[in-house]
């Protein structure tokens, strides 16, 4: 079964961008609006397992409007960027971690799991014909590659499907929040929840991002550009934001992070920063964090610094935590020190100017 996907097809483009018009869209991309030449599919299906693993030309898929994924939200994804270095070679950051989470998504959206080194070579395979597609190592440019699976089944009863694809697109990409390292206002969701006890929201699936939208408007409205979200329950604890984890620095220099209690998504930079914090000496706690805490913390001045990270965000400061009933912090603070640093530190490490001392990089090509 498994060795069936090692045989990949590859159909070329016969609609390749030409190279003047791509080269206008990596000096200045927007991000997830533009997308490479090929995409990956690798098909699954019960009692055949995968099979089929192809590059094709990027184009629309054909499918049936009684397709499962449709109707019933059987969906996962991943988020993983290439990183172009100086002598042009391009890298990527712990792909293992990503292939294993969209492990842990499927199980949870009863998919079938993709093995870990299909997801890798998966993105060998499209950087093999796109790896133009990545931008120079300059304003935060990259390559981020966007792995999902779908129930692709035609069939309208509610069970497990037994038919799924895996599909990888990519799209070059420069920061994700347009005011580069400015920090960033967060909205404080009030009114819906994000995940509850024993629900999704440790896999990287859409429905949950759906269940976030809402309050994401209200916040674009308030002028915030993420929302943050509290535990389901009590609406007491700070759990994460819309597309990124949360970290808190306090003026004694230890850091806080929420805690992974089920209902939060393991973050790949997440745990790359409680690394990279650890390797200088400082000491992180994983817990429970309440906004009780975290008000009485920036009123204090107990708390110096906020900022999020996560794949497409990278590291980025928060400034201020609102919501219709408060303002929490100043209106336009300075980044914060630490904050700029460790982005300095992983996006170096991403861009081969800073050692990998953990081994996190893998080569594409
Ligand atoms: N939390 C959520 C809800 C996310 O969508 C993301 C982005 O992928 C993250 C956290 C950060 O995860 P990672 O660092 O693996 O990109
Ligand atoms: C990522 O950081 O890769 C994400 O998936 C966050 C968001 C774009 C959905």
């Amino acid at each position: 079964m498994a060795d069936q996907t090692y045989e990949w097809t590859v159909t070329h483009s016969e609609n390749k961008l030409p190279a003047a018009e791509r080269e206008a869209i990596l000096d200045a991309p927007v991000f997830g609006t533009k997308f490479t030449d090929h995409q990956v599919v690798v098909t699954w299906e019960q009692g055949k397992g995968w099979h089929s693993a192809s590059v094709i030309p990027y184009g629309p898929i054909m499918m049936d409007p009684a397709a499962a994924v449709l109707h019933y939200g059987q969906e996962i994804f991943e988020g993983i960027k290439a990183y172009r270095h100086q002598d042009g070679s391009i890298w990527t950051f712990r792909p293992e971690m990503n292939a294993r989470r969209l492990q842990k998504s499927a199980h949870r959206l009863a998919l079938p799991e993709l093995p870990v080194e299909i997801f890798v070579e998966s993105l060998r395979q499209l950087i093999d014909v796109d790896g133009d597609w990545v931008p120079q190592p300059v304003n935060e440019k990259t390559l981020y590659i966007r792995p999902f699976e779908i129930a692709a089944e035609t069939f309208l009863g509610v069970r497990p499907a037994q038919r799924a694809e895996y599909r990888v697109i990519a799209s070059p990409v420069g920061p994700y929040f347009t005011g580069g390292v400015k920090p960033v206002k967060i909205w404080i969701a009030l009114d819906s929840a994000r995940a509850g006890r024993h629900g999704t929201g440790e896999a990287k699936t859409g429905g949950n991002y759906a269940a976030s939208l809402l309050a994401q408007s209200e916040g674009y409205d308030n002028g915030c550009s993420q929302v943050l979200f509290l535990d389901a329950e009590s609406a007491t604890y700070i759990e994460e934001l819309g597309g990124m984890n949360l970290f808190f620095v306090y003026r004694d220099g230890h850091v806080v992070t929420p805690a992974l209690d089920g209902t939060i998504l393991h973050g790949i930079t997440r745990d790359s920063v409680i690394q990279l914090i650890k390797d200088r000496g400082i000491s992180v706690e994983e817990r429970k964090v309440t906004l009780d805490e975290v008000r009485a913390g920036v009123n204090s001045g107990d708390i110096v610094e906020m900022f999020a990270c996560g794949t497409a965000a990278v590291i980025t400061p928060v400034g201020q935590l609102k919501s219709r009933l408060e303002t929490i912090g100043a209106e336009d603070p300075e980044p914060g020190e630490l904050t700029v640093s460790l982005r300095e530190e992983l996006t170096g490490i991403q861009y081969g100017t800073v050692e990998d001392r953990h081994g996190w990089l893998v080569k594409l090509s």
